[in-house]
């Protein structure tokens, strides 16, 4: 401010009304006056308010936490997009969840937009059903074997995981879940009904009615894991569990990122009667998933664009199956068992029983091959000689050449751990034994031919026998 002198001359007025002047501004909070320098103005233009600066007096005692309710309250009501710039914050985007309530209701199934909490991809979403229906200790029934992020979600939250016998094309059996639900009182169960991970099953309509009959008897919520149900090779969408649900005890769980990209993090739940507990544990967890994509997947829904693409993505996703499998089939050891999955992108293969396939998997990678041990799908070793193959990516000239190197990665381990008492030049790989007679590799057989004609035999017997 101009100092009091400047002000006397230029106005011809006496200080003290210059001083009035002066201690009004300054009583409002427009200025401030600094000792032996003069008047400045203030840098925050609120006038009436007091700076606070007492410490806060809270009780000083420990207290168990209740607030989630009146906070929820809070945000809902000022969701709306003239209050608040993101609305339904706590659920997400409203036009995105109505477009996925019109996907179920293109199922038959009359699930409204404000059943649905948008998550951070399918594993928020089963995360938080999750614990919305478990405590620590609690015993979770899953399928055997299993996706092996269902088992380290059970580890994270110390939650004990009790694996059910299941059927590579059908699905968990119902008489030995109602076994497990009667001797071991379970608090949720955490299935696949859709193209499960790894087996790639499929669980009949009629099955998933008596399955969703039979937890409602016993009042046990299912989380259902359904990332792949789009992904179907038939003509329609198998329905999910969720569709036969008449308690609300069906908590279904998917995502776009099996359909579109892991990448885009969007995923959502139905949680049935356990809408609240899940809606605020999103709240209190990541808050809300990513507007921007929400908005982006939103408009994309709307404009039809999704069909299309997912139609494209079916047949491309069964040609290359048909593919994989010719290919596995002419190049897997003999004896090998492979599922036949009717959806979604993964072979579950068994091998002898001998053949360790964690460490064919570190062999494989060391190859630039990868390939999912059947341990990582299990609690128990009961899988140790399984694999899990992704057929998921597009196929090309060079795809012929990648399996069939696999193939020969996994052929010479196997046979390896059949034989241990053959050795050889494993790096050739163009001959190989079983039990009586000797396999000649097909890929080059004039090149085997004359290796074996100049006397080299690629693999010899150790002694003794
Ligand atoms: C069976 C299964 N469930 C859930 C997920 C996780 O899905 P999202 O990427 O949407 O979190 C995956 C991903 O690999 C999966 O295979």
């Amino acid at each position: 401010m101009p100092s009091v002198r400047q002000l006397m001359d230029k106005h011809k007025i006496s200080a003290s009304t210059i001083f009035q002047a002066y201690y009004r501004l300054e009583a409002q909070g427009l200025i401030k006056a600094r000792p032996r320098s003069g008047y400045y103005v203030c840098s925050s233009l609120a006038p009436h308010t007091l700076e606070a600066d007492t410490a806060s007096q809270p009780p000083l005692q420990a207290t168990s936490v209740n607030n989630s309710d009146l906070i929820m309250a809070i945000l809902q009501s000022s969701s709306e997009r003239s209050v608040a710039p993101v609305d339904d914050l706590t659920q997400g985007h409203a036009p995105l969840r109505r477009q996925i309530a019109l996907r179920y209701l293109a199922q038959g199934m009359a699930i409204n937009a404000n059943d649905i909490v948008i998550t951070n991809g399918a594993l928020e979403a089963l995360n938080l059903c999750l614990a919305a229906v478990t405590q620590p200790g609690d015993i979770v029934l899953v399928e055997s074997p299993t996706f092996y992020a269902a088992l380290q979600s059970l580890e994270r939250m110390k939650l004990q995981a009790l694996e059910v016998p299941t059927h590579p094309r059908e699905g968990i059996d119902l008489e030995a879940l109602e076994q497990a639900i009667k001797q071991h009182a379970p608090k949720a169960c955490w299935l696949m009904t859709n193209f499960q991970n790894p087996l790639g099953s499929l669980m009949p309509d009629a099955k998933k009615s008596q399955l969703v009959g039979l937890l409602a008897r016993y009042d046990i919520p299912l989380i259902e894991d359904d990332v792949y149900g789009e992904l179907y090779f038939d003509t329609e969408r198998p329905r999910p569990a969720k569709a036969f649900d008449r308690q609300g005890l069906v908590m279904h769980c998917s995502s776009f990122s099996k359909t579109l990209a892991p990448g885009y993090r969007i995923g959502w739940a139905v949680p049935g009667r356990y809408l609240r507990e899940v809606a605020q544990a999103k709240l209190t967890t990541t808050l809300t998933s990513p507007v921007p994509t929400q908005l982006a997947l939103a408009s994309y829904l709307e404009k039809g664009a999704y069909d299309q693409h997912l139609r494209r993505l079916r047949t491309q996703l069964k040609n290359q199956y048909g593919q994989f499998s010719k290919a596995l089939g002419r190049h897997f050891p003999a004896g090998t068992r492979a599922t036949r999955p009717e959806g979604g992108y993964f072979l579950w293969v068994e091998l002898e029983k001998s053949v360790q396939t964690l460490e064919l998997h570190r062999q494989a990678l060391s190859q630039g091959i990868s390939l999912a041990p059947g341990s990582i799908f299990s609690t128990s070793q009961n899988y140790s000689h399984c694999l899990r193959l992704n057929f998921g990516h597009p196929w090309t000239e060079h795809s012929t050449f990648e399996v069939d190197e696999a193939s020969q990665c996994v052929t010479h381990f196997v046979d390896m751990s059949l034989y241990p008492d053959w050795v050889g030049v494993p790096q050739l790989r163009l001959a190989r034994f079983t039990q009586d007679s000797l396999e000649l590799s097909t890929r080059d057989p004039v090149m085997v031919a004359g290796t074996l004609g100049v006397g080299t035999l690629l693999w010899h017997r150790a002694e003794p026998v």
